[in-house]
């Protein structure tokens, strides 16, 4: 595993310069994910409303088989994983290829180095003869390390949704240039949250619990740690929207006072006017439709839709065609 703190941080400031600079301010969700930012967000997929992990926990169970016979190869393949996070449900399907004995190596690929290192461990110690070899890296890094992978046949696993942070132009080009480095037969498994009734979506982004507020809140908490920066939590209110015709969840941190925040970083001040926002995070939910032709457009064929029960969660299977 590799980690250039450093770089890392530089790269953190400067992203953070450039949103709060911006005429509509702006962070990448991309920082929430500290160690902090990793326990919140396990706790968030046990929350009664968050029903995206028990939805795709559902279909893992239910057709881990079907996806295990539609994905394997002749020989050995790399199933590699996309922000793994902490593998709760990816451990289904790898018990289940272990036990049918398929031939694979596991990559998964974060930008938490804490989450990572917590998932080898007990990778190690749930799975001893699984062979692991993890990646600490941003996406678009990881890319580019598949590149140089040898001809092994692909596996790409992109769960939890993880699809939906990104706008519709930037998921169209992701997708494009994943398709690059994939060789024909290659498959991607993404999932997928589906558009449905607006409240029970909105629910999912604003429990009652207040964990999801203090999730985002605790990417302020990581710049004030990180970068010195002097943000005052109280001053701030979590506040989650949700457009059903782009199906667009967005979450904003609004400034509830006129207030000014330093970071001793950048050596530079920025100004929040009274009831300013920060876009935080995009969770963008997808019809059927959507996906197929999202699909299409960067070169895949759709083999197969795993749904959860209610229709609320697919786990898309894509091939490069
Ligand atoms: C919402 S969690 C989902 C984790 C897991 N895929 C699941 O379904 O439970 C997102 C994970 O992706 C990682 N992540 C977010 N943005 C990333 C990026 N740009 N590059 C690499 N990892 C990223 C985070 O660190 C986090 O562990």
């Amino acid at each position: 595993m590799t980690k250039d703190i450093s770089t890392a941080q530089l790269q953190f400031a400067k992203d953070v310069e450039n949103g709060l600079s911006a005429s509509q301010k702006y962070l990448s969700s991309k920082y929430f994910y500290d160690a902090v930012g990793d326990k919140l967000f396990q706790q968030i997929m046990e929350l009664p409303e968050y029903y995206l992990t028990r939805c795709e926990f559902e279909i893992f169970e239910q057709h881990k088989d079907d996806i295990l016979q539609k994905i394997k190869t002749e020989g050995k393949f790399n199933l590699v994983e996309l922000g793994a996070g902490d593998g709760y449900k990816t451990k289904i399907l790898l018990e289940h290829f272990i036990n049918k004995q398929a031939h694979f190596e596991y990559v998964p690929v974060d930008i938490s180095h804490q989450v990572l290192k917590e998932l080898e461990a007990g990778l190690k110690a749930e799975f001893p003869n699984l062979k692991v070899k993890a990646l600490n890296h941003e996406y678009f890094k990881a890319l580019k390390e598949l590149n140089k992978m040898d001809a092994t046949p692909k596996v790409i696993l992109f769960l939890g949704s993880n699809i939906g942070n990104f706008t519709p132009a930037t998921a169209q080009s992701f997708f494009k240039e994943l398709c690059e480095v994939m060789n024909k037969g290659d498959k991607l498994l993404i999932g997928i949250d589906l558009k449905k009734n607006p409240k029970t979506i909105l629910k999912a982004y604003n429990d009652e619990a207040g964990i999801t507020r203090a999730f985002n809140l605790n990417l302020l908490e990581r710049m004030n740690r990180e970068l010195g920066a002097n943000f005052d939590l109280n001053n701030w209110d979590h506040f989650p929207t949700y457009d059903p015709f782009s199906g667009e969840c967005r979450s904003y941190l609004m400034s509830t006072i006129d207030q000014d925040v330093h970071f001793e970083i950048l050596n530079k001040t920025f100004h929040f006017k009274n009831s300013e926002p920060i876009h935080m995070e995009i969770s963008r939910k997808y019809s059927l439709d959507e996906v197929e032709t999202l699909a299409k457009n960067c070169n895949f064929t759709v083999r197969k839709h795993f749904m959860d029960s209610r229709g609320y969660f697919v786990d898309s299977l894509w091939e490069k065609s």
